[in-house]
């Protein structure tokens, strides 16, 4: 089986570049507090101890590639082999960290360090597939809400931007320390903030048969090959998971179970919630 561990052959990518814009905390996402250590320090610590990974890249912030580097000191996360700096987008970072994987390896993880709780389980379950030839395997979840197509709908601009945009026009930073204590502290603060990102506008125009449709999640596993030829090619590339650009090749992606405690660290509600699962 490729990368049963010991040979080199395997390694993670675990992507930790972005701002975190929706948390809007002080820094990147990466290294806010999470359990008393930064958040980045969870996933990575999962990652180094797993007997399925060889050796892992790590992509942050420009300015906190010295913080990555003394924080995999402190946790003597010995299989990291580099960290780089990431790119605008999240494709952009999974690129640079590619570019540090030697040609020999067989399979590449990549993860969002966003999703603190990764385990050797899932992990196993997105490498094993692998085996049967597949180009990669993402963890995916089935829905439980019935799904609708809505037409004439956008993602309606967050409660909280709209409140800050008018705080700053009006001039007015009382407005935008209330908008800020209401979304955090409100009862059903965690609802509030969460539909924040969530809230579509306009007309139904089909109820879509869930059936057949998942949410994925990462850790995303793949035949380093496909992946490589995944990232090769147009400038500057936008995914937000690595599977839809070997798919967008004709690759062949196998789903598997995933986990709801993968749950991606997106607001300050999501934080909380990690933090009372470890
Ligand atoms: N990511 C990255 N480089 C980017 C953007 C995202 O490495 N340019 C990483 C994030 O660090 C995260 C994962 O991709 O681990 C998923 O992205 P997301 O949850 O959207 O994180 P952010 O982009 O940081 O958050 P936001 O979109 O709220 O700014
Ligand atoms: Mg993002």
């Amino acid at each position: 089986m490729p990368g049963d561990g010991g040979d080199g052959s395997t390694w993670a990518i675990l992507v930790a570049a972005g701002s975190g814009e929706r948390l809007g905390a002080d820094r990147p996402k990466a290294f806010v507090a999470l359990g008393g250590r930064v958040l980045l320090a969870e996933s990575l610590e999962r990652l180094d101890s797993s007997a399925w990974i060889d050796a892992v890249v790590v992509a942050v912030p420009a300015d906190w590639e010295e913080a990555a580097i003394v924080l995999a000191e402190e946790l003597v996360a010995s299989k990291v082999s580099a960290v780089v700096t990431g790119g605008a987008t999240r494709a952009e970072s999974v690129r640079s960290a590619l570019d540090e994987i030697p040609d020999d390896a067989l399979v590449v993880i990549v993860h969002d360090a966003a999703r603190p709780l990764v385990d050797d389980a899932v992990i196993e379950r997105v490498i094993a597939p692998l085996a049967e030839g597949y180009d990669g395997v993402v963890p995916g979840l089935a829905l439980a809400d019935t799904v609708k197509r809505v037409e004439g709908g956008v993602v309606a601009a967050s409660f909280k931007k709209k409140m800050v945009a008018l705080a700053i026009v009006v001039g007015f930073p009382l407005l935008w320390f209330s908008t800020r204590w209401y979304l955090r502290y409100a009862p059903d603060g965690y609802l509030r903030e969460r539909a924040t990102y969530a809230v579509m506008n306009g007309v139904v125009t089909e109820t879509v048969d869930r059936g057949s449709l998942v949410t994925v999640q990462t850790p995303q596993a793949f035949a380093a090959t496909s992946l490589r030829a995944a990232y090769r090619g147009t400038d500057p590339i936008e995914a937000s998971d690595c599977a839809s650009l070997v798919e967008a090749r004709g690759g062949r992606i196998r789903v598997v179970e995933g986990d709801l405690r993968l749950l991606k660290v997106t607001t300050a509600a999501d934080l909380a919630l990690v933090e009372s699962w470890l």
